[in-house]
C-alpha cells in the first residue's frame, strides 16, 4: 500500500519535564525525540503530518523538512482532538498510523506489521503487556479473545485495572473510517477530553474486527514523560547501538559507559574503553585504540592510531600510526601525519603535523604547517594571534625547536634548523643553522644574598 499518512501527536508541553523546551525536542543520542519518531515513521508511511502547539515555533524550526505538514493544534483538548486535526489534509483513501512524539524508539518493522494487520482489518494497535500497567489505557476483550474496548486508567473499574494488556497509542486505521468515528466523539469522561480510544468502541459496534500487534520490544512503545525516563530510553538506544557494533567486531570494554551522538564507523580490531563519547561522523581504521575518557567528534582516525585517555579530538584527520595524548586537545582542522606524536597537554588547531613529527609536551600548534620528523621541545607556542588577526607558522622538514620557545607568527623556519631552547622567535629562521634568541648568561661574582634587618 502506497498512501499511508502517519500522524504524529507533538502538541504536548511535557509538564514533567521541568523544562522550557518542548517535551519532543528533548534529544536522545543525538536526535530529538521527535526526529527519532520521524526517522521510522518515514519508512513505512508516505506522508508525515506532525501536530504541534506547545513551543509552536521551537518545534517547528527544529526540523528542516520542506515535505511534513504541520498542523497546529491550538488547544490540546484530547489525542481525538489531536489527530482530528490532520483530517482536512488526508484522502479517505488511505491508511493513518497514529505515532507520538514523546514515543521515541518504536521501529520501522514493527510499523510495517501495524500497517499490514490495518490493511486487512481496517483497524489495528499496537498493544504490550506490562507488569505495572498503571497509567495506560487497558485492552478490554470478549470472550472470543476480540478486542472490544479501551477504557482509561482513570476511568476502569476494579476488574478492568487488573488488566495488563494495554494501549501503546500507535495504531493505524483506514481513513475514512477514522473520519467517521472521530465526528462522534465527546469529552464525557473523567479527563473531559476528546479520547481517541473511543474510536475503538465504535468500531467494534460498526462490525469492525479491531486487530492488534504487540510490539517486539519494550522499549519502543515507552514514553518519555520526565527525565528519567528520557535517561532510562538514551541508555537502551546506546545499549542497543553498542550491541550492534559488538555483534560487527567492534571491542567495547563496558558497553554502559560507551555513548554514540552519531555514527561511528570502524575497521577490524578497534577498540573503545570505558567513558568514550563519539558525537558526529567519526571513521575508525584498523586496529585503533582509544583510550578511557576520550571525546572525539566528527573525527577521521587512520589505522593503528592509538588515542590515550582524556583527550579531545574534534573536526580532526589522523594519519595512521599517530599517537594522541593523554590529555591532548586536537581541534578542527588539525591534520596529523602518518607515525606524528601529539604528547600531553598540547593542543593542534588548523595545523599540518608532518609524518614522524613530535609534539609531545605542553605546547599550543595554531595556525600551522610543519614539514616531517620535526621535533618541537616542551612548552613551545606559536604566537599566531596578534590581538586583531591571525598568522601563520611555517616550519620546514627535520627542525628541532627547543623548549619553550616563541614563535610569532608569521614566521618560517627553514629545512633542518635548530632553534635554542627559551627563544623567542620574531624573524624567519635559516635552514640547517643554530637559531637562538636568548640574553647571555652571566654571574654576579660579588653577590650576596640579603639579610633581614
Ligand atoms: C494515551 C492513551 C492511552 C495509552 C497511552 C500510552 C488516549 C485517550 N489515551 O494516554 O490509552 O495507554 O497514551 O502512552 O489516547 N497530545 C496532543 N494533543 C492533545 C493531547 C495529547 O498532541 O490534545 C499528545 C501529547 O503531547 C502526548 C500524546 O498525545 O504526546 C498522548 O497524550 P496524553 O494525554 O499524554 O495521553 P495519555 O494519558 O498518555
Ligand atoms: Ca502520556
Amino acid at each position: 500500500m502506497n498512501n499511508i499518512h502517519g500522524i504524529i501527536l507533538a502538541a504536548g508541553k511535557g509538564s514533567r519535564m521541568h523544562s522550557s523546551k518542548p517535551k519532543v525536542l528533548h534529544k536522545i543520542a543525538h536526535l530529538t525525540l521527535l526526529e527519532h519518531v520521524l526517522a521510522q515513521a518515514k519508512q513505512t508511511c508516505q506522508h508525515i503530518h506532525v501536530v504541534y502547539g506547545h513551543g509552536a515555533e521551537q518545534v517547528k524550526k527544529s526540523l528542516d523538512d520542506d515535505k511534513l505538514n504541520w498542523v497546529l493544534q491550538k488547544q490540546q483538548l484530547g489525542t481525538g482532538h489531536a489527530v482530528e486535526q490532520a483530517m482536512p489534509d488526508i484522502d479517505d483513501q488511505s491508511i493513518s498510523v497514529i505515532l507520538y512524539g514523546d514515543v521515541p524508539l518504536i521501529q520501522k518493522q514493527t510499523l510495517a506489521k501495524l500497517v499490514d494487520e490495518s490493511v486487512k482489518t481496517g483497524f489495528a494497535l499496537i498493544t504490550v503487556k506490562l507488569d505495572n500497567p498503571s497509567g495506560y489505557g487497558r485492552i478490554i476483550r470478549n470472550a472470543e479473545n476480540q478486542i472490544t474496548a479501551i477504557v482509561e486508567h482513570k476511568d476502569a473499574n476494579e476488574e478492568q485495572l487488573k488488566v495488563s494488556e494495554v494501549n501503546t497509542g500507535i495504531m493505524a486505521i483506514n481513513t475514512a473510517l477514522l473520519k467517521k468515528y472521530l465526528s462522534q466523539l465527546d469529552s464525557n469522561n473523567s479527563q473531559g477530553e476528546l479520547y481517541l480510544t473511543d474510536t475503538i468502541e465504535m468500531a467494534v459496534s460498526d462490525g469492525v474486527d479491531v486487530s492488534s500487534v504487540e510490539a517486539e520490544n519494550e522499549f519502543e512503545v515507552a514514553g518519555v514523560n520526565d527525565k528519567k525516563q528520557l535517561a532510562e530510553l538514551e541508555r537502551i538506544m546506546q545499549k542497543n547501538m553498542a550491541d550492534k557494533m559488538m555483534a560487527e567486531g567492534l571491542t567495547i570494554k563496558d558497553p554502559n559507559r560507551f555513548d554514540c551522538r552519531g555514527e561511528l564507523s570502524f575497521g577490524q580490531d578497534c577498540e573503545v574503553d570505558i567513558n568514550v563519547i563519539i558525537e558526529g561522523e567519526v571513521t575508525l581504521g584498523n586496529e585503533v585504540s582509544i583510550g578511557p575518557n576520550c571525546y572525539i567528534k566528527n573525527s577521521t582516525i587512520g589505522e593503528g592510531v592509538q588515542i590515550l585517555p582524556n583527550s579531545v579530538i574534534e573536526g580532526a584527520l589522523i594519519d595512521d600510526g599517530a599517537t594522541i595524548g593523554p590529555f591532548a586537545r586536537v581541534r578542527p582542522e588539525a591534520k596529523i601525519g602518518k607515525g606524528a606524536k601529539i604528547g600531553n597537554f598540547v593542543e593542534v588547531k588548523k595545523s599540518t603535523i608532518g609524518a614522524g613529527s613530535k609534539v609531545s609536551h605542553l605546547s599550543y600548534v595554531g595556525d600551522t604547517t610543519m614539514g616531517d620528523n620535526v621535533n618541537i621541545g616542551a612548552g613551545v607556542i606559536t604566537c599566531n594571534y596578534d590581538g586583531v588577526n591571525k598568522h601563520q607558522t611555517e616550519i620546514g622538514d627535520d627542525v628541532f625547536v627547543g623548549s619553550d620557545t616563541q614563535l610569532i607568527a608569521p614566521v618560517n623556519v627553514g629545512d633542518g634548523a635548530n632553534i635554542g631552547a627559551g627563544s623567542t622567535i620574531t624573524k624567519d629562521v635559516p635552514e640547517n643553522q643554530l637559531t637562538l634568541s636568548r640574553a647571555k648568561q652571566t654571574t654576579l661574582k660579588n653577590w650576596k644574598r640579603p639579610v633581614k634587618k
